[in-house]
């Protein structure tokens, strides 16, 4: 299975979230690959070496082959998460670009053999991030709850929905402002879960915290939830059909209440 995790603005928290579903996937095998064409944070977070890779995966599958395995490129984290890390800044973009080609090929079949997450970061029109989404079971769009959020969101519908249409979550990160029902009905787009904010469980998902039981969090306990509702449910039974007539404009939250 491939999930892809993105953001469309600010930083919402879409690593953070990233590496937890990795560390804490249901089914053995799980890896989450830094997909971020902005450069990757994991490496420096937990004071890895960011080779191998995202970079070494791109040059492997640049030869052409068909089936390119994770593992030579994946590094361990201390969190118990393995990972593909991404070079910061500029370098990544090029290695996402690669991985494009062939239609995403490369993690499309790496999705077949295992569970693989995807850290996209931003998501742009015609970018990168897009077209690898475009080849993900679920994507995953992380955003906070409050109207300039989902005004964001809603902005990007129009080039996120023909392309990721029956396959695109909204994740709600942090507290206040939109309800998830609010959020659904107002973007016509699922909401996954709530995704808490949580000091401790994101310190220890930064590298920041030394949290032992940072698994018994509710940060842990949420991230657990969507892995395991990703992997038990009939997307069919999970993801109504969208119905244009539903989308009602965003509207003002104010003290929770619209207006
Ligand atoms: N659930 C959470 N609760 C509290 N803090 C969080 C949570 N998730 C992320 N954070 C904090 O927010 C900051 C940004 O997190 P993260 O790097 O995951 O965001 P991002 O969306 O990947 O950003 P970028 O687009 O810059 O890559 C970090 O300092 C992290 O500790
Ligand atoms: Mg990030």
């Amino acid at each position: 299975m491939l999930i892809a995790v993105a953001s469309v603005k600010g930083a919402p928290g879409v690593t953070t979230l990233a590496l937890g579903l990795a560390a804490l996937w249901p089914e053995l095998g799980a890896v989450l690959v830094e997909c971020d064409p902005d450069g990757g944070d994991l490496a420096a977070r937990f004071g890895h070496h960011p080779d191998p890779g995202l970079a070494s995966l791109a040059a492997a599958a640049r030869t052409g082959l068909t089936q390119v395995p994770l593992a030579e490129h994946v590094q361990r984290l201390a969190v118990g998460a393995n990972v593909v890390l991404a070079p910061p800044g500029d370098g990544a973009a090029a290695a996402v670009q690669t991985l494009t080609y062939s239609g995403g090929e490369t993690l499309r079949r790496a999705g077949d053999d295992q569970p693989v997450v995807v850290d996209l970061g931003r998501l742009s029109r015609g970018g990168p991030g897009l077209a690898l989404a475009a080849v993900a079971d679920h994507v995953l769009v992380v955003a906070g709850a409050q109207l300039a959020d989902a005004t964001q969101v809603q902005a990007r519908l129009e080039w996120l929905r023909p392309e990721l249409s029956g396959r695109l979550w909204l994740v709600r990160a942090g507290d206040g402002g939109y309800s998830s029902t609010e959020l659904a009905r107002d973007l016509g787009v699922p909401v996954l879960w709530d995704l808490p904010h949580s000091r401790l469980g994101a310190g220890a998902l930064t590298g920041q915290l030394r949290v032992p039981n940072w698994r018994r969090l509710k940060l842990a306990r949420a991230v657990r939830g969507m892995a395991t509702t990703l992997t038990t449910a009939q997307p069919a039974s999970i993801l109504p059909e969208f119905d244009p007539a539903r989308q009602l404009a965003v509207r003002p939250v104010v003290e929770g209440r619209h207006r």
